[in-house]
């Protein structure tokens, strides 16, 4: 534990990104956020719901788009996942322009997963609290809707665990609300349901997107104030 924390921690001063402060990336990533501030700037007045998060999100447009298409697009749903995406990455798109100026009625987040593997259970959730922190000055009307992240590869299990404990006290039932979906993709720490998961097993198929689109509902549909 305590070299784990060393390990996060100690890039402080290196160049290299920490969780909670927000950082750019390189390759095609800049492009793909632009291409989000773009869409922003496009459909600014129709924008009702956001997905925001890594490629777990991102998929939705390819792997999960019949679901997409089926639950979310008429109710003016909007993609904001990256794949590869860090907490930090996710804080620099907030800061950097590609929430500007818009008014959803909910925002839906996961994120996290990326960030496993060098990073302890507390320093994820202390980059989640500044993700939020974030998207409550920014968008001060928007319901949060906060997914814990999803079990993957039979690892993390326990840490997924820790931080789905953590960040579940963010949820103050007016701003923030928060669903673990764990039970839905998981018989226990470490025990992914198979059929939901890519080879991988960290991305889901289209039956994870449905069991997606199943959990989450019934709290969506509250914060969207439909009936
Ligand atoms: C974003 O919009 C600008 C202005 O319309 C355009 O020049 C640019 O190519 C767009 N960038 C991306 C990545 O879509």
């Amino acid at each position: 534990m305590y070299f784990e924390i060393v390990l996060c921690i100690g890039l402080i001063g290196t160049g290299l990104s920490v969780p909670w402060e927000a950082a750019a990336k390189g390759g095609n990533w800049p492009e793909t956020h632009q291409r989000l501030i773009n869409q922003t700037v496009q459909h600014r007045t129709d924008i009702q719901l956001i997905f925001l998060g890594d490629s777990i999100t991102a998929r939705w447009a390819n792997v999960g788009r019949d679901v997409w298409a089926q639950h979310y697009a008429s109710r003016h749903a909007y993609n904001y996942g990256i794949e590869g995406d860090r907490t930090e990455n996710v804080l620099y798109r907030i800061e950097d322009k590609e929430f500007d100026s818009i008014n959803p009625k909910v925002l839906v987040m996961k994120i996290g997963t990326n960030n496993l593997g060098d990073c302890t259970a507390p320093e994820i959730s202390i980059g989640i609290y500044e993700i939020i922190r974030h998207l409550r000055a920014k968008l001060p009307n928007t319901k949060l809707l906060l997914l814990g992240v999803l079990p993957r590869d039979g690892n993390f299990g326990l840490k997924v665990e820790e931080i789905n404990k953590i960040i579940a006290k963010f949820d103050d039932k007016k701003h923030v609300f928060f669903l673990d979906m764990s039970k839905h993709f998981s018989t226990a720490p470490g025990k992914e349901i198979p059929d939901l998961y890519d080879h991988d097993k960290v991305h889901l198929v289209l039956k994870g997107y449905q069991v997606w689109q199943q959990a989450m509902e019934p709290l969506l549909k509250s914060l969207l104030g439909e009936k």
